[in-house]
């Protein structure tokens, strides 16, 4: 199974880091349908730094959330150092530096994607990390900086030789954010290039991409993204493919409606009636996205205040029966 450093994984099926997404709530959710490793959403080296309120709140975990990934960004090495002692009274398992991030205002600062630019300060900076860091340090990169710039297997050769564990790869570029092709020759070209493992992410949205993503690629483990997005059954789905078992795709409405209740109740115990509830309008959007006869019933979610209006809301989703 995979390994990253001295952390051994029953399964190598890895929720990504999702910023404003991956909260505690979020995370044992998809841990009981059967993912391993799960991250928390980027956490910027200066908000770690000065103890921010709203980063603790961020790094809110429980002994059930393990093994458990914390993924820092930022670019300045005292920064860097100053983050890393104050990680030091949390308790996780992988330690991610993210240079992947597409953010216009994140590459400005020179973070993120912006140090595929150069590969020797990413080398120099996990150097640092590598150093001072008690668990096992992971980078995440991109293909390039953009399609003229495609140099992923030079950064990840940088990367290795400052000694971290594993690397994550998201198939495309800066320039692509979001949409477009993943370039899979990419990927399968800095797994062959690098001796540590070596993880896929880019389009996991089904059992069937997913391997094409580990046939295609050879790479070691999957990072599941926007996939889960109100969808925690893939990763039950993703394992039943890969081991030729029959899987059932879409569940019945009523365990979905089970489970968006499960999850408001968890946003509602984590955030408070209010917040919690404000924080459970995107994740409703997406349990519910291509069923068929509940648009009235999402555009009213989303501007609904109270628990009581959501469980209203929660009930009629249960009555609709597709068709
Ligand atoms: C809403 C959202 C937030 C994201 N936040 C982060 C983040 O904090 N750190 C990171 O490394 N990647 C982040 N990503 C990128 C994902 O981890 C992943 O690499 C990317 O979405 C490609 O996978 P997918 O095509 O399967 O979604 C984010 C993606 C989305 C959609």
């Amino acid at each position: 199974m995979l390994k990253i450093g001295k952390l051994k994984l029953k399964s190598n099926l890895i929720l990504a880091p999702m910023a404003g997404v991956s909260d505690l709530p979020f995370r044992l959710l998809n841990r009981r349908f059967g993912c391993e490793l799960a991250f928390i959403e980027m956490i910027n080296v200066r908000s770690l730094s000065y103890k921010m309120r709203k980063t603790k709140k961020m790094l809110s975990a429980s002994p059930k959330d393990r093994p458990l990934g914390i993924q820092i960004i930022g670019c300045e090495e005292e920064f860097i150092s100053r983050a890393l002692d104050a990680l030091d009274s949390y308790e996780y398992d992988v330690l991610d530096f993210n240079a992947a991030c597409p953010v216009k205002k994140v590459a400005r600062r020179g973070e993120g994607a912006a140090l595929l630019k150069n590969p020797k300060k990413l080398n120099k900076l996990l150097k640092i990390i590598v150093k001072n860091s008690v668990k096992p340090v992971t980078v995440k990169i991109r293909t390039g900086w953009g399609k003229d710039s495609i140099n992923a297997k030079d950064a990840a050769l940088f990367s290795q030789d400052a000694g971290i564990s594993a690397l994550f790869i998201h198939g495309r570029n800066r320039e692509q954010g979001y949409s477009g092709e993943v370039n899979y020759g990419v990927i399968k070209d800095v797994k062959k290039a690098l001796d540590i493992p070596v993880i896929g992410s880019g389009d996991v949205f089904s059992p069937e991409l997913a391997k094409k993503m580990l046939d295609e690629t050879g790479c070691d483990g999957l990072l599941v993204a926007r996939g889960a997005l109100g969808n925690p059954w893939i990763f039950k789905e993703i394992k039943g493919f890969l081991k030729n078992e029959k899987i059932i795709k879409r569940p019945a409405q009523n365990e979905i409606a089970d489970v968006i209740l499960e999850h408001l109740d968890a946003c509602i115990d984590f955030y408070g009636p209010i917040h919690g509830v404000k924080k459970f309008h995107k994740f409703f959007g997406w349990y519910t996205k291509g069923v068929q006869n509940v648009r009235a019933l999402r555009e009213k979610s989303f501007r609904v205040k109270t628990k009581d209006e959501m469980f209203e809301i929660i009930r009629a989703f249960r009555k609709l029966t597709n068709g």
